[in-house]
């Protein structure tokens, strides 16, 4: 029997549109080659709605998102759109209320890719991120005392829930007993100077390691971890990090795969609906001149194919974006070579050989 499923797509601003149309692209092709069966449901949200309505995500919007199988985004954030408005009231806030509490962000290198990190190979870059997505000091807890003066005092507190901390650390442990994982898992924190947050950390994964007999564990601090991707990435093979360390060093991490072009996301609610990104932005200086890499928000396609039970269509994709990958190798260095399109139809050409 195949599938069917409804995937809402959110293009986004800037050049999120131009890459979720190569990504639906891709996955009309490897929907053909499989026989499943998706429903795409369009969702206006991003900055040109805000712009014209004032909304940024209306209750309706929400409702619908919540019955989706799956979320397809491009990017969000406007130049004309005050710093805060967009990403807290449009991205967290459907990474809150989906309770898509896990941030998956796989580094991986595909044959070819150039970075600028020369040393690495193909084999040393195999990773994934396993950061926190609900709490820490994305929460919003804080808040202003005497704005604007001289004695202004400005608060922003890292919530660190035993619940928050437990599932995360509880879905590290099992992605590291996956086929294809090396049963290692490394906690990346800074517990000497937060002693709170960290502590609570290195107690859980102490105490789940128990379950999971099979797996090594590690500690490196978040400072320490950032040399390491660099110059020894092959420690890692699982990460697990609170909000803020994860979105730092997944950019670093993006940087050894060859870059924002290349890095993909998923948001995961292991039991609702999740959402997949590529990492990067959106771009302004490549709107609109079909320069813009197309390739992360296609492995973010990838990722949105196995979550829903799809393997085969993703390692379909999967195929495609390494075809893209060693055809794009013989560019110059910094240059696609190819248009935002070209590339697209390269993964389609890889995906249903
Ligand atoms: C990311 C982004 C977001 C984050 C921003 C846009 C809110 O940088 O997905 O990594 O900080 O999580
Ligand atoms: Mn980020």
């Amino acid at each position: 029997m195949s599938g069917s499923y409804r995937i809402g797509v959110l293009p986004g601003d800037g050049t999120g549109p131009e890459v979720v149309r190569e990504g639906l692209k891709v996955l009309e092709a490897v929907r053909a080659a499989e026989g499943f069966h998706v429903e795409l449901a369009p969702f206006d949200l991003g900055g040109d709605r805000y712009l014209r309505t004032g909304e940024v995500l209306p209750d309706e919007d929400l409702e619908r998102l919540r019955s989706m199988d799956a979320i397809y985004l491009g990017a969000v954030g406007h130049p004309d759109v005050r710093p805060g408005i967009l990403e807290r009231e449009l991205l967290l806030r459907l990474r809150f209320e989906l309770d898509q509490y896990v941030n998956l962000r796989p580094v991986v290198r595909y044959p070819g890719v150039e970075t600028l990190v020369p040393s690495h190979n193909d084999d040393d870059v195999d990773m994934v991120v396993v950061r926190e997505n609900s709490e820490g000091l994305y929460s919003g807890a804080g808040g202003f005392h005497r704005r604007g003066t001289p004695h202004e005092v400005a608060v922003q507190e890292s919530v660190n829930t035993r619940h928050g901390v437990e599932r995360i650390v509880r879905y590290a442990f099992e992605l590291a007993m996956k086929p294809g994982r090396r049963r290692k898992l490394t906690l990346v924190h800074k517990t000497n100077v937060l002693t709170f947050a960290g502590d609570l950390y290195q107690r859980v994964v102490d105490e789940v390691s128990a379950e999971f007999p099979d797996v090594e564990t590690d500690y490196v601090h978040v400072d320490a971890a950032c040399i390491y991707f660099l110059d020894m990435p092959s420690r890692f093979d699982v990460i697990v990090t609170d909000n803020m360390f994860g979105d730092i060093i997944t950019d670093l991490g993006a940087m050894i795969q060859g870059g924002m072009g290349i890095a993909a996301g998923g948001n995961i609610s292991p039991n609702g609906v999740s959402m997949f990104e590529p990492i990067g932005g959106t771009a302004p200086d490549h709107v609109g001149r079909s320069t813009i890499n197309p390739l992360a928000a296609i492995a973010a396609l990838e990722m949105l194919l196995d979550t829903i039970g799809e393997t085969a269509a993703a390692r379909r994709v999967d195929s495609g974006i390494r075809l893209a990958c060693s055809k794009m190798a013989s560019m110059r260095a910094g240059e696609m070579g190819y248009s935002t399109s070209e590339v697209g139809d390269l993964v389609v050409e890889g995906a249903i050989a």
